[in-house]
């Protein structure tokens, strides 16, 4: 299937469903406040990748908060391909040193805006092409 589309209406703040698309997991998560908040207040220099890795924006964008996520005013939303970007497993989420992914297959740390942060993984969790449809639905692919 080359596009999905996802229903966010039952996805709480706080909460994350993950569904399969490409034969990959995505992860979309409704972020707290808290959680943007904190991913917001690091600095680029901290980040291992300060690329976004954002297939939705151009190559090389900085990896900010607003650019990992679904933009202004959506900050909320983060939609990622949940692959580590070390050697592909699957990462667990709201775990970790930074609250975000932690995956344990070789200890790889992601933080609330999926961005590697510790760990052997080289790169921030990507984003796939998606686009809202309505406020209540989302299209990946
Ligand atoms: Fe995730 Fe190695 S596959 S840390």
């Amino acid at each position: 299937i080359a596009t999905v589309d996802i229903d966010l209406s039952g996805i709480e703040e706080g909460m994350s469903v993950t569904v399969k698309w490409r034969g990959r997991p995505v992860f979309v998560r409704n972020r707290t406040s808290r959680e943007i908040e904190a991913a917001s207040a690091t600095p680029l220099e901290e980040l291992k990748d300060p690329i976004a890795r954002n297939a939705n924006l151009p190559a090389g964008s900085p990896a900010t908060d607003l650019a990992r996520s679904a933009g202004q005013h959506r900050e909320n939303w983060l939609v990622m391909v949940g692959v580590c970007t070390h050697l592909g497993c699957i990462p667990l989420g709201q775990a970790g040193d930074y609250g975000g992914w932690f995956c344990p297959c070789h200890g790889s740390h992601y933080d609330t805006a999926g961005r590697i942060r510790s760990g052997p993984a080289p790169e921030n969790l990507a984003v796939p092409m998606f686009q809202f449809l309505n406020e209540t639905s989302v299209r990946i692919g």
